[in-house]
């Protein structure tokens, strides 16, 4: 990294790219924004050099063109600043939500969609570069078609620490409830209104507030380990319009609680299901040790195509609704081919059985597993709900079970075909050993983080772990507008 200091310039000197002189921290120069990484950070380019912005910068956006500050330079690499946007973006869009500087959760927002979508796109094929060798080439990403209020599940976190925004008006230092600040975990923004859920979900999140202070119900401080509310998981079904409110506390006896819940469901009567999660665990996830269900059924009933699934607090469930058809279309695609009604399919990570359900028509026997015993038996019952009486769904970790279906180096795993959807992280790499091991003849991967189905894939479909697979074809879908995360498909086959 060239650390030469700003002296060294002539005064007035713009770094341009062209001659000799190799640029130095503190040149000062003008480029058109190229494109954006997965932060959102734009890149563009001065004469040779490649400059990489650090973080994002509001109006920085493809298309427009700025004036940056050279901060570092690692051979013909630049990092830089954006100063200022000299030409705004033709593909600027007045951003719709008030917290968008801080949240960093919607942080394409301020893109034109059709743009967001071509940036998911590029962005996707340097993420997939060590598939490119086995012929993957995902074409343009399945769009949605209304990028807000999407999703159908939104986890908020109460926090005794509340993030002060630009425009703060001082309110409540010590109480909040919404969305970790982005790159602040302690901290919470106080969230008054997420476009990505249903307008209800707004209600709901402003009444739990307003509720909870009026009852002096203490937000958790995760500092000192003090306070009582952690988090308020807000899920609704569209299809049906139910709506979950899923409370995780500190604690379970709180003498305010049942008031608080109680005025909550009076004030908000679409809450259809109202479940408690008490939790002695330090760390910030969402889920109680063990749930009571205060109020309702328990759960939400979606619905996809002809098929119903009921949803509970714990289990897990597509988050985009209307897009999870799409999803399920490429899915059921990739994982029937050409190929006749009968055989085995293995839904590995099933969650409350969506898959399995779905395709089970084609299918002589249905498999699901899937760790988180609640969607075990949401699945159950789906299957029930739904008349497919030829599913069987396992309480179990997905490694430890498939390496018990392929131990003693048989390849018995009579699947004929396996659908793998792990969680972000990717599958265990014992999983994929197993996979190559069982060798089902077709197998679909469906990923939320493309870096992990990479890493997954890549030794499948070299040969080093036995009969390669062959890369028949791979989908990217958009389940998540605004933000850069995206689903890839991938059906591989073996000969
Ligand atoms: C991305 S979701 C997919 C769920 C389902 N295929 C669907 O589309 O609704 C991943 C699922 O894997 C489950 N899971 C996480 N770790 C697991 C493990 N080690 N073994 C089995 N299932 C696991 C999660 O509970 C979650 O339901």
């Amino acid at each position: 990294v060239t650390t030469t200091t700003p002296s060294d310039r002539a005064p007035g000197e713009v770094f341009d790219g062209t001659g000799p002189r190799k640029p130095r921290r503190g040149d000062e120069f003008e480029c058109d924004v190229l494109g954006l990484d997965a932060r959102g950070a734009p890149r563009g380019r001065v004469g040779v050099h490649r400059v990489e912005f650090e973080g994002r910068a509001t109006g920085a956006l493809p298309g427009a063109r700025v004036r940056g500050v050279v901060t570092s330079r690692r051979r013909a690499e630049l990092s830089a600043r954006v100063l200022e946007v000299v030409t705004a973006s033709p593909h600027a869009v007045p951003p719709r939500c008030a917290h968008v500087r801080d949240c960093g959760g919607c942080r394409f927002q301020d893109l034109a969609y059709d743009v967001q979508l071509e940036e998911l796109a590029r962005n996707a094929r340097a993420r997939l570069a060590p598939l490119a060798p086995f012929g993957c080439e995902p074409g343009p990403v399945l769009g949605v078609r209304d990028p807000w209020r999407y999703r159908n599940k939104m986890d908020f976190t109460f926090a005794a620490r509340r993030w002060r925004e630009q425009d703060d008006d001082g309110r409540h230092p010590d109480f909040a409830l919404g969305l970790h600040a982005s790159g602040h975990h302690e901290k919470a923004l106080d969230v008054r209104a997420c476009h990505l859920q249903g307008e209800v979900g707004d209600r709901i999140l402003s009444l739990a507030r307003s509720l909870a202070l009026e009852h002096g119900l203490r937000p958790w401080d995760l500092a000192h380990h003090t306070g009582f509310l952690r988090h308020l998981v807000v899920r609704r079904s569209e299809a049906s319009d139910e709506w979950l409110v899923y409370v995780v506390t500190s604690h379970e006896d709180e003498p305010r609680f049942e008031t608080w819940w109680r005025a909550l469901l009076a004030a908000e009567p679409r809450i259809t299901t109202l479940v408690h999660g008490p939790t002695s665990r330090v760390s910030g996830v969402a889920l109680g040790d063990e749930d009571r269900v205060l109020f309702g059924p328990g759960h939400v009933r979606e619905a996809l195509g002809s098929a119903t699934f009921r949803v509970s607090a714990r289990s897990f469930f597509q988050t985009n609704s209307a897009q999870a058809q799409r999803l399920l279309d490429v899915v059921r695609a990739f994982a029937l081919g050409e190929r006749a009604v009968g055989g085995t399919l293995l839904d590995l990570y099933c969650g409350a059985g969506l898959f399995s359900i779905a395709l089970a028509p084609a299918f002589e026997r249905v498999v699901g597993v899937e760790l988180v015993e609640a969607a075990v038996l949401d699945a159950r019952a789906n299957a029930e709900a739904n008349g497919v009486r030829h599913a069987h769904f396992e309480v179990a970790d997905a490694a430890a079970w498939l390496v018990q279906q392929t131990q003693d180096g048989a390849a018995h795993a009579p699947f004929d075909v396996a659908i793998v959807d792990p969680p972000r992280a990717g599958v265990h790499e014992s999983v994929v050993r197993a996979l190559a091991l069982a060798g089902p003849p077709r197998l679909v991967y469906v990923a939320c983080h493309l870096e992990s189905a990479a890493r997954d894939l890549a030794p499948l479909l070299d040969g080093s772990l036995g009969v390669p697979y062959r890369l028949e074809r791979s989908a990217l879908v958009d389940l998540f507008p605004h933000t850069p995360h995206l689903e890839g498909v991938f059906a591989l086959v073996r000969p």
